[in-house]
């Protein structure tokens, strides 16, 4: 291989360094990573759109006091692996528990989680792995509420890691 080859990249595919604080934050249809448009009080900083695969890193916040939207009356899934790190805030999973700022989870793909919601709002980091995002709702209610049960699906070795959010006070 040559010198050049090696050190060939894909300008269209390559990341760059951004500067967050730079950019808007971005609601409505344009800040939307499904094509819908997003709820209100929703927004997102697009970070990466793979020009190939449509995988896509982003920024994801949302306002507090809000519960599930009306479209998610049970649990959703995506035909992609889903990515989600916590920065700030809490972001509540009624099957699964509470996240804080440091909580991370991810799901493959069609692995039905949610339904979701948060008092407090939060700023996520999120990351989808396999294509363009695409949510599925199910038909099926799922009850919801802002106190569920720690419960996440974690491999054994892994359990001991997986501690309840320890700042419940904040609600
Ligand atoms: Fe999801």
């Amino acid at each position: 291989m040559t010198k050049e080859a090696e050190t060939a990249v894909d300008a269209a595919r390559l990341v760059e360094h951004i500067d967050t604080l730079d950019m808007p934050w971005v609601g409505g249809a344009e800040g939307s990573v499904t094509g819908k448009p997003l709820s209100h009080g929703i927004e997102t900083k697009k970070l990466r759109v793979d020009p190939d695969t449509a995988e896509q890193s982003l920024l994801y916040t949302a306002q507090p006091q809000h519960g599930p939207p009306g479209i998610m009356k049970g649990k959703l899934g995506h035909p992609m692996i889903e990515e989600i790190f916590t920065l700030s805030g809490t972001y509540v999973f009624a099957d699964a528990g509470m996240m804080g700022p440091g909580g991370y989870c991810w799901w493959r793909e069609n692995e039905f989680h949610g339904p979701a919601g948060s008092l407090t709002g939060y700023n996520l980091f999120i990351r989808v792995v396999g294509g363009p995002l695409r949510n599925i709702f199910s038909d099926e209610p799922f009850p919801f509420t802002f106190t569920p049960k720690h419960n996440p699906s974690l491999p054994d070795d892994f359990k001991p890691y997986g501690q309840p959010y320890p700042y419940p006070a904040e609600y």
